[in-house]
């Protein structure tokens, strides 16, 4: 039986983030370079986007590339920058079809520009979608992200348009890329790394994690449904006692 059956419909994450990791390490066990790794990892993208769908998750969130990942080599920089953008043509009418609406954090300005374009336009023609909010996390790196956002504060204050008294959690939170985005309640990462890479540090405050040893270009739909009942297995108690949730 499909664990897809099992999943309690009335407990299901609402914003499932993913650290897609080990396509190098994939491509390399076949003998192959590490770009085929990206191009199965991006299949595996497609498929878990139809099981979030299929599961009733409403955000899915993926770390496609970190604000670290400028350092490898540069073949492989531009190799994922063209499959980001091929990958974006290839997929745009199957997103759209599913209403799903596309979303990206990160420093995007910092993409090529065919791909900063490419991005801009899936976004702009997928904006009104209301199905599931997929989030691309794209040049992105937590630590820049709050840097950034506390330089828009300190800024406001100066010009005291915020006040310093005033600035709680949900004025940091409306500064960072995720704004519009529920606080993650899930965190995989593929590959058995068990690390957090800089990604959504704030966000994940009381995500529940989920590590798999799986490499992400072997990544199923299954295997993100079996992660949704690990985590549907977990009570998550938020600092209060056991007896307090009852
Ligand atoms: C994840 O797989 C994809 C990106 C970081 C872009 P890796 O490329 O990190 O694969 P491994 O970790 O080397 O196996
Ligand atoms: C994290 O994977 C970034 C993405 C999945 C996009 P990495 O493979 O870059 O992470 P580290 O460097 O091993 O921590
Ligand atoms: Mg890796």
């Amino acid at each position: 039986m499909s664990f897809l059956k099992q999943i309690d419909t009335d407990n299901v994450p609402k914003h499932v983030a993913i650290i897609m990791d080990g396509n190098g390490r994939w491509a390399k066990k076949r003998g192959l370079l590490r770009i085929f790794g990206h191009e199965r990892g991006a299949k595996a993208v497609r498929e878990t986007i139809e099981a979030a769908g299929e599961s009733g998750i409403s955000h899915l969130t993926l770390y496609a590339f970190s604000t670290e990942n400028w350092n490898r080599p540069k073949n492989e920089v531009d190799k994922l920058m063209n499959l980001l953008v091929s990958s974006l043509k290839k997929e745009f009418k199957t997103l759209h079809k599913n209403e799903i609406k596309l979303c990206a954090i990160g420093n995007l300005e910092e993409l090529p520009p065919k791909a900063y374009k490419e991005l801009s336009e899936v976004i702009e023609k997928t904006k009104n979608n209301k199905k599931l909010v997929l989030t691309l996390a794209l040049s992105y790196g937590s630590r820049n992200e709050i840097v950034k956002a506390v330089k828009e504060i300190a800024e406001k204050v100066k010009n005291n348009i915020i006040s310093v008294e005033n600035i709680d959690d949900s004025i940091i939170n409306e500064h960072l890329y995720t704004r519009n985005l529920p606080d993650v309640d899930l965190l995989i990462r593929t590959s058995g790394e068990q690390r957090i890479s800089n990604f959504l540090l704030w966000q994940i405050a009381y995500a529940e994690l989920y590590f798999t040893d799986v490499l992400w270009p072997d990544f199923k739909k299954e295997d993100l449904y079996r992660a949704i009942l690990n985590y549907q297995n977990r009570e998550r108690r938020f600092g209060k006692t056991s007896e307090q949730l009852k």
